[in-house]
């Protein structure tokens, strides 16, 4: 069958079923014959295979099913680079990428190249944050070596996306995944106490990345079929209204007197856009003299925290 034929039966039959019929036909098809959306509307004549048309047939029969597009192609775009995702990491999303924006704007404006500086991804899934960070600093930054990044996570499989996307930008000599709890794994490798060779959190320039679970389950139980079906739950729920694992992140910072130890620490947390006022009262809680700083999503919706400790 031809092209064009192919893509039009496609698009009927996803027509109820997807908000976006021709993109994800023409971004099936493409996946399937390896080749850009450009070379279809190109080509619109030429013949596809028996068999790459019976594949075609079968990922519409999933889109049907509600398998969100990434998943099928096991790809997302995300700043700019095309990140492989598998059910075990959440698809990244597009304003998500407003974190990078943010910290490479602090990073320019206030880190030190004469010290340590310690970048740490929590909650890391796919990777998409921390490699995105490395690769955008790569381009600017003359003093690379004073850059130590980790990136962490408590599912084991989601790391191995996280380094195989490492892999493939050629950041693996930058990033170390770790496996374990929050701060954990880091405390762990990189304890306040080192061997005198070794690269310490002490007196370090600290920046904190955390994109964590943070839908409460009122808000969990109302996401779409896509999100609740396909996407790992533990990627997306977590308890005390969506803020458990940032409240136990800051617990952790503070037990472990990192905001004493390192020289100073810069957080950036993706939240819920109804949690502003119950994040101002829970982590000044924690840490009453932090300054905290909201941001904006696409949508004007209340979406980031930056915490600065001094
Ligand atoms: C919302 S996803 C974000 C993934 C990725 N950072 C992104 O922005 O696309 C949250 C991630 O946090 C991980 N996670 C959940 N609980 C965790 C914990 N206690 N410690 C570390 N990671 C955790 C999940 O496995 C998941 O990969």
């Amino acid at each position: 069958m031809k092209i064009k034929n192919l893509l039009d039966q496609s698009k009927q039959k996803l027509q109820g079923y997807s908000p976006t019929p021709d993109l994800d036909s023409e971004i099936l098809l493409s996946s399937i014959l390896e080749k850009n959306r450009e070379f279809l509307f190109s080509h619109p004549d030429l013949a596809v295979s028996k068999k790459d048309s019976q594949k075609f047939n079968q990922l519409i029969i999933e889109r049907i099913k509600q398998e969100p597009i990434a998943y099928i192609v096991g790809e997302k775009n995300f700043y700019r680079r095309t990140f492989t995702v598998n059910s075990a990491t959440l698809i990244p999303r597009p304003e998500t990428e407003l974190i990078i924006e943010k910290v490479l704007e602090y990073y320019h404006r206030e880190i030190y190249l004469s010290k340590n500086t310690f970048l740490i991804d929590i909650g890391t899934g796919s990777g998409c944050i921390v490699i995105s960070l490395i690769k955008e600093l790569q381009k600017t930054q003359s003093n690379f070596s004073a850059l130590k990044a980790v990136g962490t996570d408590l599912s084991a499989k989601a790391l191995v996306i996280a380094r195989k996307n490492s892999k493939k930008f050629e950041t693996k000599n930058q990033i170390n995944f770790l496996e374990g709890n929050l701060l954990e794994p880091t405390l762990k490798k990189y304890p306040a106490q080192p061997a005198p060779e070794e690269k310490s959190l002490k007196d370090s320039q600290l920046i904190i990345t955390a994109n964590l679970p943070y839908l409460s389950q009122d808000i969990y139980k109302n996401c779409p079929k896509s999100v609740l079906q396909f996407e790992p739950q533990k990627a997306l729920l977590a308890d005390k209204n969506g803020l458990g694992l940032y409240i136990e992140l800051l617990n952790q910072i503070k037990t472990n007197h990192l905001d004493q130890l390192a020289w100073n620490i810069y957080l950036i947390f993706e939240i819920s856009p109804e949690q502003k006022e119950l994040v101002e009262k829970e982590f000044k809680k924690i840490f009453p003299n932090i300054q905290m700083r909201f941001s904006q999503d696409f949508a004007q919706k209340y979406r980031f925290i930056e915490i600065f400790f001094k």
